[in-house]
Parts: C-alpha cells; structure tokens; sequence
C-alpha cells in the first residue's frame, strides 16, 4: 500500500528536488508539499498539492495531517548555518519549536514515522573531524548545529518513550542545479554557476576548507533508502552519510579542466569559521551496515554533471 506524506519546508532547496521525485515514485495524489511562502512555479507546473503552512503553527500543522491522513512526516523546514547566525532568534523559533511541533504532532497521530534531516552542522571544534564516527562528541558551536543536536535526541528520546519512528540524516553539503538559500556549503554550487556564467568567483570559504559532500541524487537515494529500511534492521536513530569530501581549491582545479580560463578569489567570512568547526570527512560505515547505503557519484563525476545540469538550466554552454 501506498504511504501518504506531507513535507515541510517544501520548497527549500532539498524539496525542489525532493518534491517531483516523490510525484514520480508514489504519484501526486499521495505527496502534500508545505512552506512558510507561497507556491513556488515548479509547484504550479507539478500540480502538487500545496499548502501555506509555517511550522511552528501546531494547529495547522495537525489539520493538515489529520485532512489528508498522513502516514509519514518528512520534516525539512529549518533555518540553515549562516543564516541562522544572522538572526539566532529566528533560526530557534523554527528549528526548535518547528522540530518540537512536529514531534509532538506524530506522536499525538500516531504517525507510522517522522523524518527529520540532521546535519554535519551537528559536531563541532571538539569533534574528531577527520572521518568523523557516527558516535562521537557533538558540541556545535552554531545555533543551527544546536538545533540539529537538539532534533537527533529528542528524536531519539520520542522513539524509546512513546516507540515513535523517528529516522534522520546527517547530510553533508548537497549539491544540485537547485538553488540553495542561507548555508555555508552554498559556495560548492554558486561556484559553479559563476564558472559558467562569468568565470569568475569570489569565494567565501578560505581555499583549504575541506568539507564533506554528496550530489543531489544521492542524497535523495539516503532519504528514501533510509525512510523505507525495515524498522527492526536500525540500531541507530541518525546516520552520518556521505559521497566525497574537498577543498575549493580542489574543486577550482577540476572545473578548471572543463573551463581553463575560470578564475578564484578568495575573500573568507564568518561562514569560513563555521566550517572549520565542521567535519573535514565523515566514516558513514554504520548506514552502509544497517540499511546498505552506498553513494553513487564521486568527486569528478559531480562536476561534470554539476556543469552539465547547470548550464542546461543558463541555457550557457560551459565549453
Ligand atoms: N548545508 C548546510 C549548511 O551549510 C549544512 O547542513 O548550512
């Protein structure tokens, strides 16, 4: 049988993705897309059903549930890791009692499970960041790594109290033709649209900053793997999962392959010191143990997929 969900944050940068793949696997009439803005063009065009919905609305967010007899929650509303150091106050109301709100809504409906994204946000400068282990100190110094910290256990303590079904990811930075909005992993794919479009690119991240990565499709390949794994296979309730880890410099040096006149700069801000407190590589072992996770792109076949989508999407040849 068929699950029927409902997304929050829906037109972020992981729902645009999210949100026509869903359509394709369990079609329309089983997808419920939800955001704080109103609906998006790609929305109109997929016909998806759309509500107005800002999550920290828990009467809304329970009519909605209710209506259309939600099986799975897939939170992904949340305030990301620059953003979130612009305005800290904001970034709790949504995280914080956006998560609380959706915790407390499955519970009270019983909802067969709740998926809620974690991040690589949630370690920090005390973690070991080289291939960091899926248990591990986690003290983030970012209001959105607190958020995310604050999510894996309250998740965690919902599913031993009340045998709630909660399942999350640490992605690491997501790249895809997608626009992204407010994350320090964004420089990994505007870097790519600026190759194309001007050839030049003025990064925010020093040139050694080396962080974990995944492609899109592969991060969509986690949630799903993820969300349909038998219950009783998981030990665990959040998994590191990953695809690749590099710098900007290593990343200018292959685009500079495809596009030998591309020129870096590089001007680091405050999005440079959260990085640094963020895992270099992540071990995902315990996901590929549990539920067989196994990303499908690696470093080079990123880029040139990441310069082949994106200059479909300009309409400007890249060579
Ligand atoms: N991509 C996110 C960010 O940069 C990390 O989860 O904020």
């Amino acid at each position: 049988m068929t699950k029927r969900f409902l997304i929050t944050g829906s037109y972020g940068q992981i729902g645009q993705a999210l949100i026509p793949a869903m359509i394709e696997r369990i079609g329309k009439e089983n997808v419920v897309a939800t955001g704080r803005k109103k609906r998006i063009p790609l929305f109109k065009e997929l016909d998806v059903i759309y509500h107005r919905l800002d999550i920290r609305d828990h009467y809304g967010l329970r009519s909605l549930l209710v209506e259309y007899d939600i099986d799975i929650l897939i939170h992904n509303a949340s305030v990301l890791s620059a953003t979130g150091e612009k305005n800290p106050q904001l970034a709790h109301s949504i995280n914080f009692e956006g998560f609380y709100n959706a915790l407390e809504a499955s519970r009270e409906l019983n909802l067969e499970q709740l998926f809620a994204p974690s991040s690589i946000a949630a370690f920090g400068p005390t973690t070991p960041l080289v291939n960091t282990p899926n248990t591990t100190i986690m003290e983030p110094t970012s209001i959105y790594g607190i958020s995310k910290v604050y999510t894996e256990l309250m998740g965690n303590y919902y599913n031993k109290k009340y045998d709630l079904d909660f399942r999350s990811l640490r992605y690491p930075g997501v790249l895809g033709v997608e626009e992204p909005g407010g994350g320090t992993t964004d420089y990994a794919i505007d870097i790519f649209y600026e190759a194309i479009k001007t050839k030049k690119y003025t990064c925010f991240l020093g040139p050694d900053v080396r962080l974990p990565m995944m492609l899109m499709s592969d991060c969509l390949k986690s949630t799903f793997d993820l969300i349909e794994a038998p219950n009783e296979k998981l030990k665990h309730r959040s998994f590191n999962v990953t695809a690749m880890s590099f710098t900007p410099e290593e990343l200018v040096s292959e685009i500079k392959k495809y596009i030998p006149e591309f020129e870096i700069a590089y001007e680091p801000d405050f999005r440079d010191g959260i990085a640094r407190t963020w895992p270099q590589s992540l071990d995902d072992s315990v996901a590929r143990e549990e539920w067989d996770w196994k990303p499908e792109y690696a470093f080079e076949d990123m880029v040139k997929f990441m310069l082949e989508g994106i200059s479909n999407r300009l309409g400007i040849p890249y060579k």
